[in-house]
């Protein structure tokens, strides 16, 4: 450090340009390329510390890969979004708030605003809606509140970015106005509404017509609409490992390379700033908006960081928060016979039934993952509700593909007899580095030191029970793998960060060997697997020893299950999808509930017509006994307190008030964007700004529920609606509904837009506002609605640039997109363009 450096005045007195001015080229540079996987660089000299930075959106998991660093695991964010409370959004912003300073973390990693374009989306759960608008009032809740406290979010993933199927690579061609309308509004909406303090872009490309490049290298979109036009004054991250250029990334927008400090950032950047391939002017701006972050998360010493609630951020019961989030998300599909709530003294036996009351799924894989606080099950969580009710719990069905973990310390011996496996870790030439006895093996080992190049594992499996076992291993990369002396599977393919980015590394498909057994006997497992090195990410080796054991097949555990229901006086059967189905890194397949669940379902409720279906899964599955089962709650992935939360839902202690963000479909022919698979590398958005219930009421299909859809737990009169236009073209309407049941009860008045005339570029119907309102049984309520004026504009690509049509828009007001039931037309005489 020089000595001028080093007698700066203090960091407050100096404006965030004159601590710039004080950095060398080579500090600026390595300011914008992270310093690790989840930090950035410290500057001691103007003050300047590391920012950590954890994703999101589903908790914040802390910056180490330590098992004992654990977090409140959230609901997916499309549970929030079923709500569709803002007034919660704020609560979970200020979750976020608080779990980000319990863990240290400046910058949170959410919220995901891209849209639910198609069902099958692996990240859909991630996301909230498939609805722009509710996406965007949403997020901004959270965000603001977050901010409010001194937290960072980082919006993401900008933009387009709404499928996982070949995530690193494909183009989103995408004309201008669905860009506007549909997938940039989110983003816009926080900007200009709750002043994001970052935004992270997108592996994938986009077409817009005029420039097709990655997201990080549009220039058009990062800097053009995000930075010029809308003001956005923060930092634009990139995703993990997803910077592939220098000058084209650093020309486009970008303003840090994360993570790092390996990548084409550093030595590049600053190669291009010394020989004029990125002008010093623009290095200098990427390192201001850094700074500005520090400011704002208080990473700058003597510097008042933002947040007018800084110091209320313990001021939060975290786990009722998302206890209370969780139950209100649950959606009633149907409920014919009011089977809910279900009083304690009205049940004397309850068969739970289905693989995911066993385990429940709570939350989606990939990033957004976290090692939860706290765990429960339902069995667990309905005795406690239900005091001493028997409850008879059964999986009862089959739905995951890959076998269990085999159970090392239970069944397994090293090769000199010990319990467990015997590990090594080998170098290139085949030297044993390190020699281990392995009896806790999650399936990983993390942190591999560099030399290891391979680990083996070896062990003798014991094979008690008569009939059909399983035995084998799942790893990723280059391997080797024998049971029962038999090679099952090799290859000599080293692998890198890419198995992360694809998530494949999470479930890898074993090599198995089938043995019958008639006598107790044993078999050897021999694995040698890669020690994977990613650029990017912390080394690790993968090694998912698997065994199914006899007795599991379809037919035994639904003949079990039915038993059960049949001798209960209620059936409570979860089904739902599970870590092979719902991840990052992947998209799905299809829409059915994976395995022998509808089977399970049917056969419960012909067993026992008191019979309550509950639906453990975040994005979409086929429910083709939906017009058969009395009662159907749609439940999320729940987070950490679904178990109790749901308890909560079936004993009457919360309202199950949530109305669905996207449509659910009947069948899977009927679905407006039923994949997506780019071809040639493009993925075509043909449907334009028709996303989600927009196609299905354009198409004139009818889906198995439509967006908006949710019954709760009492009846609704709307009663009546009148409007007001303010100044500036919005329309408030003050809508009155009357609780026309039994029970005190929430709803969610839904305000739709439509065209003056039908017009091929403009929806049929759009959200254009939504409120919750509570009243007590019997009683009206009042509620505002406002629809902003910007819900009346369209982009018009050939200004190109925003216009309002003047004309008459019916305004509908109702339960659900298709459940309308008053209508008010609003003459809208608005200046031609914003
Ligand atoms: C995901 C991001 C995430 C990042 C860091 C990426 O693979 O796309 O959403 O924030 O990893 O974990």
């Amino acid at each position: 450090m020089s000595l001028d450096t080093a007698i700066q005045p203090p960091t407050a007195d100096r404006p965030l340009t004159d601590l710039t001015a004080a950095l060398s080229l080579e500090e600026k540079v390595r300011l914008v390329v992270g310093a690790g996987l989840w930090s950035t660089t410290a500057i001691p000299h103007i003050g300047l510390r590391a920012m950590h930075v954890s994703d999101g959106p589903a908790g914040v998991r802390g910056v180490s890969d330590s098992a004992d660093e654990t977090s409140a695991s959230f609901p997916a964010p499309s549970a929030l979004a079923a709500t569709w409370d803002v007034d919660l959004a704020d609560e979970v912003g200020h979750v976020f708030a608080a779990e980000a300073r319990r863990h240290g973390v400046d910058v949170v990693l959410a919220p995901q605003v891209n849209l639910q374009r198609t069902p099958v989306g692996g990240r859909h759960f991630e996301c909230y809606s498939e609805d722009p608008l509710l996406t965007g009032a949403i997020a901004v809740h959270v965000v603001r509140s977050a901010q409010d406290r001194g937290v960072g979010m980082c919006v993401k993933h900008f933009v387009a970015n709404d499928s996982e199927t070949q995530r690193t690579t494909y183009l989103a061609r995408v004309d201008e106005q669905t860009l506007r309308e549909v997938y940039l509004a989110p983003f816009e909406q926080l900007v200009h509404e709750a002043q994001a303090w970052s935004v992270m872009s997108a592996y994938s490309g986009i077409d817009d017509g005029t420039t097709a490049a990655t997201a990080a290298e549009h220039r058009p979109l990062l800097t053009g609409v995000l930075k010029d036009e809308w003001g956005f004054d923060g930092v634009v991250m990139s995703d993990w490992v997803a910077t592939t250029s220098v000058v084209a990334s650093a020309e486009g927008g970008l303003d840090l390379q994360m993570p790092g400090p390996d990548g084409p950032w550093g030595d590049g950047l600053l190669d291009a700033v010394r020989s004029g391939a990125v002008s010093e002017e623009l290095l200098d701006a990427k390192v201001l908006r850094l700074l500005r972050l520090a400011q704002r998360v208080g990473a700058l010493d003597g510097v008042e960081p933002s947040g007018a609630q800084r110091d209320r951020v313990a001021d939060v019961d975290v786990r009722g928060v998302l206890r209370e989030l969780v139950s209100r998300s649950m959606v009633v599909l149907r409920d014919d016979e009011h089977a809910l709530p279900v009083a304690p003294d009205d049940v004397t036996r309850i068969a739970l039934l289905g693989p995911n009351a066993v385990h429940p799924f709570v939350q989606g894989g990939g990033s957004a993952y976290v090692r939860p606080d706290h765990t429960s099950t339902p069995e667990a969580a309905l005795r406690d509700a239900f005091g001493e009710v028997e409850v008879d719990v059964h999986p009862g069905a089959v739905s995951r593909l890959l076998p269990p973990a085999l159970d090392l310390a239970g069944r397994c011996t090293t090769p000199d007899g010990h319990p467990g496996a015997l590990g090594e870790l080998l170098a290139a030439e085949g030297t044993v580095l390190v020699t281990t006895d392995v009896t806790d093996w999650p399936g990983w080992l993390r942190e591999v030191p560099g030399p290891a190049v391979a680990l083996r594992l070896r062990s003798t499996v014991r094979l008690d029970e008569p009939g059909r076992h399983e035995v084998g291993v799942g790893t990723v990369g280059k391997h080797r793998i024998s049971v029962g002396g038999q090679v099952l599977s090799t290859s000599e393919h080293v692998v890198g960060a890419e198995v992360i980015l694809d998530s494949s590394v999470n479930q890898p498909v074993p090599a198995t060997l089938v043995i019958e057994v008639t006598e107790p006997t044993t078999v050897e497992i021999d694995a040698l697997v890669q020690v994977v090195h990613p650029v990017g990410y912390a080394s690790f080796a993968r090694a998912e020893l698997v065994h199914r054991v006899p007795g599991t097949s379809p037919d035994e555990l639904l003949a079990v299950a039915v038993d059960a229901a049949a001798a209960a006086d209620l059936a409570i059967v979860v089904v739902g999808t599970n870590e092979e189905i719902e991840s990052e890194g992947y998209d799905r397949t299809s829409l059915a509930l994976p395995g022998t669940q509808d089977q399970l379902v049917k056969a419960a409720l012909a067993a026992n017509p008191r019979t309550i279906v509950v639906v453990n899964a975040g994005a979409p599955v086929l429910l083709p006994w939906l017009d058969e089962v009395p009662c159907v709650l749609w439940a999320w992935l729940g987070g950490q307190e679904w178990p109790d939360a749901l308890a909560d839902v079936l004993t009457g202690i919360t309202e199950p008030t949530g109305r669905l963000p996207w449509t659910l479909p009947a069948h899977e022919s009927d679905v407006p964007v039923p994949d997506a698979v780019p071809v040639d590398g493009v993925i075509e958005y043909h449907e334009g700004v028709h996303v989600g219930y927009r196609s299905w009421l354009r198409l004139d299909r009818t889906p198995a529920a439509p967006f908006g859809h949710g019954l709760g737990w009492t009846t609704w009169e709307y009663e009546s609606v009148s409007h007001a236009v303010e100044a500036d073209g919005s329309v408030v309407l003050d809508v009155r509904v009357r609780n026309t049941g039994a029970r005190d009860a929430r709803e969610v008045v839904q305000v739709y837009v439509e065209p003056p005339v039908p017009d091929e570029s403009r929806p049929v119907r759009w959200l254009g506002g939504f409120a919750v309102v509570h009243a007590t049984a019997g009683a009206h309520a009042d509620v505002q609605v406002r629809v902003d004026a910007k819900a009346f504009r369209t982009w018009d690509n050939a200004l190109p640039g925003w216009v309002t049509p003047a004309g008459t828009y019916p305004i509908r007001v109702g339960r659900s997109s298709s459940d309308l039931r008053l209508s008010v037309d609003v003459a809208v005489r608005s200046p031609s363009s914003a």
